[in-house]
């Protein structure tokens, strides 16, 4: 057995990013260490947000260079914002680092995090998450509308919120939904998200400001995990599939053309055949716009690492495949339907994989390419969508349609 530790720097999105690399590490037969002499592969998932994060970047990695020294199969990367920002300069200056990752989804770009709680103090099974962060504190909506009219001033016009169980913000008598409405009310919002959501805890107020607040995004994700009831009691989840399913079937109703993406775990310890198909079935009555699937491992210290029913791990990559090859044909049919219609982008600046051309986001959270020269990153752009793929979609601009 390998092992890895990953350093988690920062906000909210690095929490969630390291989880899933822990996702990811995991099933490749790596265990997570607490100690630092005894990894393999140590991971530093970098924030930019404070001042002189670079500096402390290196200094970081200078002490991790005895390591290598004296292991020189450790492998040690570095990701995150720092990654994003010092890129090449990382290799130059600690040429000791094995790997330098930008994080895809954050970096310079539109859209900026502000993180509205830390913690978490819900105690599913399978998670390592209140352990690590502990319970939740909020920040005040003072301070987090502050750092909103920052950002907005610094060209960000897409906000997105950030908390491990963001529904659960509240402070005095703000909750999740107030901050909604009262962030809209900010010159130079356009865009507003929040993320995690916990089903259990979105409750109606905020289901009706994602329906009645102009700048609130018609996308949410909401972590089923699974679709079996026993499953999802074993996991503590507190909620069962048809209540997961009412809050959907509510949302569809009064939030027009919403997208729902999921995280989804599979094999988890005792999972049969028939709670898989369970999962199967949820996703198929979903129909999901995006689904991040994990095989589940085991976090030391989890109520879940002490159950003795683990199964075995080509069982549980059987099931991952399988769910990812039934959610790329769910995506692709649903994206092909969007084929003729038009949305508004914000563009991210990010060329598309495939040529020339632009890149930008849908308000449900559709990546467009556009295979033309159309665009200053940060603006909106009116396309109309010509071809789908599973995990995007291509369009071309609307003529006379720029909208800064
Ligand atoms: N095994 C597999 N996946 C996990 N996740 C959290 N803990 C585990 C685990 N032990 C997944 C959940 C969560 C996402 C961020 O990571 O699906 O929603
Ligand atoms: Fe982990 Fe559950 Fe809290 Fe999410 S809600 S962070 S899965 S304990």
């Amino acid at each position: 057995m390998r092992r890895f530790l990953i350093e988690t720097w920062g906000c909210q999105m690095n929490v969630h990013d390291s989880e899933k690399m822990a996702g990811i590490l995991g099933p490749l037969g790596y265990e997570a260490t607490a100690d630092v002499n005894r990894a393999d592969l140590i991971l530093l998932n970098t924030c930019s947000v404070r001042e002189k994060a670079a500096e402390k970047v290196f200094s970081r990695l200078g002490q991790l260079r005895g390591l290598k020294r004296l292991n020189p199969d450790l492998v040690i990367a570095v990701c995150g914002c720092v990654a994003q920002l010092e890129g090449e300069t990382i290799f130059r200056r600690a040429p000791y680092v094995d790997l330098v990752m930008s994080t895809a989804a954050r970096g310079a770009g539109p859209r900026a995090y502000v993180t509205v709680m830390e913690g978490c103090n819900k105690s599913c099974t399978y998670c390592i998450v209140p352990f690590t962060r502990g319970r939740e504190v909020c920040r005040s909506a003072q301070e987090i509308l502050a750092e909103v009219r920052d950002l907005v001033a610094r060209g960000y016009p897409e906000i997105e919120f950030l908390g491990q169980n963001v529904n659960a913000y509240h402070h005095g008598t703000d909750e999740l939904s107030s901050l909604l409405r009262m962030s809209d009310r900010i010159e130079g919002v356009r865009r507003l998200r929040f993320t995690t959501s916990h089903p259990g805890h979105l409750d109606h107020r905020t289901m009706d400001a994602m329906r009645d607040v102009p700048s609130v995004c018609n996308h949410l994700h909401l972590p089923a995990q699974s679709g079996s009831n026993r499953i999802l009691r074993l996991m503590k989840r507190g909620y069962t599939r048809e209540r997961y399913l009412q809050k959907i079937s509510y949302l569809r109703c009064n939030v027009p053309r919403i997208a729902f993406s999921t995280d989804i775990i599979v094999g988890f310890p005792g999972e049969t055949e028939e709670d898989f198909t369970e999962t199967v079935s949820l996703l198929r009555d979903v129909e999901f716009d995006q689904v991040y699937a994990f095989a589940y491992s085991a976090r030391p210290g989890t109520v879940a690492a002490g159950m003795t029913n683990a199964l075995p791990e080509a069982l549980k990559q059987e099931r991952l495949q399988s769910i990812l090859t039934i959610q790329e044909e769910i995506q692709l049919r649903r994206n092909t339907a969007l084929v003729g219609r038009s949305f508004e982008i914000l563009l991210d600046g990010r060329p598309p994989k495939e040529g020339p051309g632009v890149r930008g986001r849908t308000t449900c959270n559709r990546i467009v390419h556009v295979p033309a020269d159309a665009s200053t990153p940060n603006t909106f752009l009116t396309v109309r969508i010509t071809r789908a793929h599973a995990h995007s979609l291509s369009g071309e601009p609307l003529l006379g349609s720029r909208a800064a």
